[in-house]
């Protein structure tokens, strides 16, 4: 049974045809109304989430389906010190596909070694979000009808973000990508993905500067600093208005530029910049439902 534990199981013919079925869901939503009468997804949100687990939900309620699970590990036998092991061998009979978000790495992983039916995660830790990447490369897609030839700044928390090491490693198999990290020191990118980025010869820079890199890039992809993965709230206070975007400091941006943000936000966006043509996290929030239902459909083989 196939499982979603990492953005790269899936091929980039595979990611392609996912996009096109998404947007015939967009077009034809009766079509798909029916699709998974008398299936059930568990959607096991270990950690805190409005996006993803709401958009799962809702994708498996329009494809006909129902939904069982919990929204926090307190409301499950986690609290009573369960395995994840035992969890998901348990909703293993009762469901046909399983969404999870947990707090440690690798969680969904050890799931999909411990149940019959598929697993997506649904985000782990600091490590991965293969679906949010979905969402991401759908809104690329749209935006930009293309995902090589294109300069990616990422900025905020690289070093936790889950979102950027997911894209950045879907983005990697495109050609003539560059990428543009903007980061305080503290946060920058994890060595084992820079690694991975020279390995696959592609280019890249680290800066502070948001807007220094700003007039080259063609995707800008904001991020939050995120309070839940600092051991130490002094360093999260220090920190968190590291990067603060502004009308301002999008004067020197290309006029096609896409403003990109997995969101929740805290203060990283102002307000003021929702109103600009070019940001699209609204944009990726919708998006997300549909390629969801995209995911769903194609791991039950429906
Ligand atoms: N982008 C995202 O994962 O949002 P949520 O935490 O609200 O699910």
């Amino acid at each position: 049974m196939r499982s979603l534990i990492d953005i790269l199981d899936l091929t980039t013919d595979e990611i392609e045809e996912l996009i096109k079925v998404a947007g015939d869901i967009i077009e034809n939503p009766a079509k798909y109304s029916e699709k998974c009468r008398g299936k059930k997804l568990a959607s096991l949100f270990f950690e805190p989430s409005t996006r993803t687990r709401l958009s799962f939900e809702a994708a498996m309620y329009e494809l006909g389906g129902n939904v069982i699970g919990f929204s926090e590990a307190n409301s499950s036998s986690a609290a009573k010190g369960e395995s994840v092991a035992d969890t998901i061998r348990t909703v293993g009979y009762y469901a046909d596909i399983i969404a999870m978000r947990h707090p440690k790495e690798g969680a969904p992983y050890v799931a999909s070694l411990n149940c019959d039916i598929p697993v997506i995660n649904a985000g782990d830790g600091g490590h991965n979000h293969p679906t949010q990447t979905l969402a991401d490369l759908l809104t690329i897609s749209r935006e930009k009808g293309r995902f090589d030839n294109l300069v990616v700044g990422f900025c905020g928390d690289l070093k936790f973000g889950r979102t950027v090491h997911s894209l950045v490693g879907a983005l990697s198999r495109y050609n003539n990508i560059k990428f543009v990290f903007i980061s305080p020191d503290e946060l920058h990118m994890p060595e084992y993905i820079l690694e991975e980025i020279e390995k696959k010869g592609i280019s890249y820079t680290e800066t502070t500067d948001l807007e220094g890199a700003m007039p080259e890039l063609d995707i800008l992809y904001m991020t939050r600093v995120q309070r839940e993965r600092f051991f130490n709230e002094a360093d999260y206070i220090r920190l968190k208005d590291s990067y603060i975007l502004t009308d301002a400091k999008l004067v020197n941006a290309k006029a096609d530029l896409s403003i990109m943000h997995p969101l929740p936000r805290v203060n990283e966006i102002s307000r003021s910049v929702d109103k600009d043509p070019r940001a699209c996290y609204f944009k990726q929030v919708q998006n997300g439902k549909f390629i969801r239902m995209a995911l769903i459909l194609k791991l039950l083989e429906v």
